[in-house]
This record gives structure tokens, C-alpha cells and sequence, in this order.
């Protein structure tokens, strides 16, 4: 299984944070935010991770991630010139897939749960990561029926058909980068990541895993502000559901944290 963590974009919403740096270089309590993707999929045992950036900001990237040796995994990187959509990370990316499957996290989604199992485990088509939330249409909107099967998702509708939200997350299989080179720019122009799911949907090949703990998306002031809270709650040890993933015993010296990150994740 590959990874890729998208981290492009201009991250205009939180301008001017993003006016010198990437929006996912941004602190989150006590790490750059891409540091919490990045776990997401290490945690999955995923050694082989792409990490597609924004031109300006490649060095910065490189800088602070390097080969991925620290963190006991390989890094490659890449530059996507404009944010042309997320789907456009498996164009990007097809070399670097090679045909094998593919597991996408974008670089400012934040999660407390443990996917390893779900990751480990997955073998044909695709599969979202879906999320009850009280303001689904800011987000791709997954229609379900009561089994958890999946009806359709509407990338920010005006009226969501359900509260679930496509978070941050998906796992496709080898024919990704074949689908992505299908698709069409949308109405905003961009490649969209809720037209691929719809063209695996349609070979019905798409299913849905429901997150049970925290999701953020750190995009804006208020969620980027919230992530910081959720993290520093884990770190304290004093979050309500104190079995996450995100639990990395906190030190008072900060100073060596990328260490102690890649320790507490063997
Ligand atoms: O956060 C989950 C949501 O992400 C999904 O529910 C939506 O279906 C999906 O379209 C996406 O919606 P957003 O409006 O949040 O996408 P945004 O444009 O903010 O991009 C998400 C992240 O991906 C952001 O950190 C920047 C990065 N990105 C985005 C685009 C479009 C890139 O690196 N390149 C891009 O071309």
C-alpha cells in the first residue's frame, strides 16, 4: 500500500497565517499540522508516501520532513502547479503508485482514530471515511441507507441528503490513477475527489467506513484553533476518549519532538 499526502493549495481561509508558510506547516499544538496525516498513515504501516506540495513552498516541505528516514519510511515529493483538485494527486502521482494501491490523507485533516486495521484490510475498489457533522454541506455529503451502503455523495450540495460528511481520507485500488486520467474539470474547475468515489460508486465498488473518534479539517480559523485544543487534550492525557491514536506522551522538552514522534510510533 502507497501513500500520498496532499498538502497543496493556498490556504486563502486562513490568510494571512498562509502569506509566508503553508497552511500545513501551520502549529497544531505542538507540531507542524501535517505531522498528524503523516501519523495517520505511518500508523497504518504505510512506508512508501508521497507528499504532493505547492511550488512555493517545496523547500519548506523538504526542510522539515527530509528523505523520511526519521520517521522510518521513504518520502517523494512532487509539485502541483496549481490546485487543480484533489483527484489530481493520482495523475501526479501515477509513477509513483506504480499500480499498486493507493491510500489519500489530505495534509490538514486530523483524526484520533486508529485505521490500521481498516487500511490493512482493504483490497478492491474504494472506500470514503465518513463523519455525522451538524454542517455537512461545507463538505462532499454521502448518502447511506441503513445498512451503511452507500447511495451517492454530492460534493457540497445546498441541501444535504444526509449529516455524514466524505472526511479527508480514502483508499483506492490499483486502477486509481486510471480512473483520476478519466475525469473532467467541474463547474469550479477542479478535478474533483467526489467524481472519482461516484465513478467507483457506479461500478459499485465504493463503500464507506464511519470514523468514530475526532475529525478535523483544519482549514479555517475556528477548526485550526480546535485541533490545537483536541490535540494539546491528548497529549494531556485528559481527552474523553483517551485510547486514540493521537496520545504521544507530551515532555517538557519540546526541543527534540520529532524524535519522540517517530518513538512513539514504534
Ligand atoms: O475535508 C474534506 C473535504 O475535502 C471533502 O468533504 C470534500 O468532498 C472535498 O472536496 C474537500 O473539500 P474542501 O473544500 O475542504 O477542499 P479544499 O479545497 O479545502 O482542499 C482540501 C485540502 O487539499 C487543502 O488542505 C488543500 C489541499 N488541496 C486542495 C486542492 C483542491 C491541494 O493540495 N490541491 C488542490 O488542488
Amino acid at each position: 500500500m502507497k501513500g500520498i499526502i496532499l498538502a497543496g493549495g493556498s490556504g486563502t481561509r486562513l490568510y494571512p497565517l498562509t502569506k509566508v508558510t503553508s497552511k500545513q506547516l501551520l502549529p497544531v499544538y505542538n507540531k507542524p499540522m501535517i505531522y498528524y496525516p503523516l501519523h495517520t498513515l505511518l500508523k497504518a504501516g504505510i512506508k512508501d508516501i508521497l507528499i504532493i506540495v505547492a511550488p512555493e513552498r517545496s523547500g519548506d516541505f523538504l526542510n522539515l520532513l527530509g528523505s523520511g528516514k526519521e520517521f522510518g519510511a521513504r518520502f517523494a515529493y512532487e509539485v502541483q502547479d496549481q490546485p487543480r483538485g484533489i483527484a489530481e494527486a493520482f495523475v501526479i502521482g501515477k509513477e509513483f503508485i506504480e499500480g499498486d494501491p493507493c491510500t489519500l490523507i489530505l495534509g490538514d485533516n486530523i483524526y484520533t482514530d486508529d485505521f490500521s486495521e481498516v487500511i490493512a484490510n482493504h483490497q478492491e475498489g474504494a472506500k470514503i471515511f465518513v463523519k455525522e457533522v451538524p454542517d455537512a454541506n461545507r463538505f462532499g455529503v454521502v448518502e447511506m441507507d441503513e445498512s451503511g451502503k452507500v447511495l451517492g455523495i454530492e460534493e457540497k450540495p445546498k441541501v444535504p441528503k444526509s449529516r455524514f460528511a466524505q472526511t479527508g481520507l480514502y483508499i483506492y485500488d490499483s486502477k486509481v490513477a486510471d480512473y483520476a486520467e478519466k475525469l473532467t474539470p467541474s463547474a469550479r474547475l477542479e478535478y474533483e475527489i467526489t467524481d472519482l468515489n461516484n465513478m467507483y460508486l457506479k461500478g459499485g465498488q465504493l463503500s464507506a467506513h464511519k470514523v468514530r473518534g475526532e475529525w478535523i479539517d483544519a482549514g479555517t480559523f475556528e477548526s485550526l484553533h480546535r485541533a490545537s485544543l483536541v490535540v494539546r487534550e491528548h497529549e494531556l492525557g485528559i481527552h474523553k476518549n483517551n485510547e486514540s491514536s493521537l496520545k504521544v506522551t507530551i515532555r517538557e522538552d519540546q526541543k527534540n519532538l520529532k524524535e519522540d514522534f517517530t518513538r512513539s510510533l514504534l
